[in-house]
């Protein structure tokens, strides 16, 4: 669906990217000809994965970095920098998260939550912005969720920490339009990753078929879904798109919102009776 150069020339940096999500971004726009950066904690994952993109024939540095600490932000866009002369896209993906009741939290699991999602992003953000700004111009996608507007119980911290994403990516869209650096997010439903998989959606419970059955579609995300969605967002072909979260969840947070959608359960059968019996009433006024 795009021409196979879409991002010659460009040199993304995706943070979380040597694992699930991050990793079939990276995978489709290395595809798509952009040299990349890739940046975790667990540097033989990266290894791993850069290994693996380096098959699409893009260039790949595997950074370890933690997104919390300020000083491996800059030495990660440091090394970036020397690696490939600049960053022109910046995918903020790295991300924490666990089920919880928020009464069991403590304040380490809150703000565990919060320092990678919320302060990671920031980090990355300012760090990288800045030298989007010298170079003349960037883009930054955040991936964020859809609980991120509506809230969702028991993962309380990182609704909280995606809201502040949210918040943070239509701020900057507005305050760095003058710089030619343009913000938008994507907002994912589920999509099978080990990671989420692992923290979320604990075996034995049903939890997976009563997620999917909440979907309009029926099914999870396929990652190149997103990660085409991710390679438009950040190609020039959307330049006019700023500030915007594109939600890619099959229907699911507007299943659960409108207040009759769970008519869809009334049967065919009892919507002709129904029927018949207005008309009939209509005959007798
Ligand atoms: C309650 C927990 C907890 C749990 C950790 N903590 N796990 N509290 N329930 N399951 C608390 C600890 O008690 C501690 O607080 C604090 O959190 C820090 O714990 P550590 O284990 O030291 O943290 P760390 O090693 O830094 O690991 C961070 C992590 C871990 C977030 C806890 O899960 C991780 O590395 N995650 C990265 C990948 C990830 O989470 N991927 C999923 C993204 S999916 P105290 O107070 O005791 O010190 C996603 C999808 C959303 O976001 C939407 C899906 C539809
Ligand atoms: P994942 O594979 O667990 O991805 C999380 C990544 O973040 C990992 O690569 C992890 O690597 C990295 N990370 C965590 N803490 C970090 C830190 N302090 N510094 C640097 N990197 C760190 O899970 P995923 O499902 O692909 O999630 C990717 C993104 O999609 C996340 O933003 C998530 O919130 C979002 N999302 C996912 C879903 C879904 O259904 N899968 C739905 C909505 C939103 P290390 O452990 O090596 O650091």
């Amino acid at each position: 669906m795009f021409e196979k150069d879409l991002l010659a020339g460009k040199t993304v940096l995706i943070t979380g990217g040597g694992t699930g999500l991050g990793k079939s971004m990276a995978t489709r726009l290395g595809d798509l000809g952009a040299n990349l950066i890739i940046a975790s904690r667990k540097a033989e994952v990266l290894e791993a994965a850069a290994k693996e993109l380096r098959e699409t024939g893009a260039g790949v540095l595997p950074f370890t970095c933690d997104v919390r600490k300020p000083a491996d932000v800059q030495e990660m866009v440091s090394r970036g920098l020397k690696e490939f002369d600049q960053i022109d896209v910046l995918v903020n993906n790295a991300a924490g998260n666990f089920v919880s009741p928020t009464e069991m939290l403590t304040p380490g699991g809150f703000k565990v939550i919060v320092d990678i999602v919320l302060n990671g992003t920031f980090n990355c953000t300012q760090t990288v912005g800045r030298q989007m700004m010298e170079q003349g111009g960037g883009t930054i996608l955040n991936i964020v969720t859809t609980y991120a507007w509506t809230g969702s119980g028991y993962v309380v911290p990182s609704a909280c920490a995606k809201a502040g994403v949210l918040a943070m990516t239509r701020s900057l869209a507005v305050e760095w339009a003058k710089y030619k650096i343009r913000l938008n997010a994507i907002a994912p439903g589920p999509f099978p990753t080990e990671g989420a998989w692992q923290r979320l959606v604990p075996p034995g419970l049903g939890i997976e078929r009563a997620m999917k059955k909440r979907i309009p579609l029926k099914r999870f995300g396929e990652h190149q879904e997103l990660a085409n969605l991710a390679a438009y967002l950040v190609s020039d072909g959307s330049g006019y798109i700023n500030g915007e979260v594109v939600t890619i969840d099959g229907g699911e947070w507007l299943k659960g919102a409108g207040e009759f959608n769970d008519l869809d359960k009334i049967p065919r059968s009892v919507w002709k009776g129904l029927g018949a019996l207005r008309k009939g009433k209509g005959k007798q006024s």
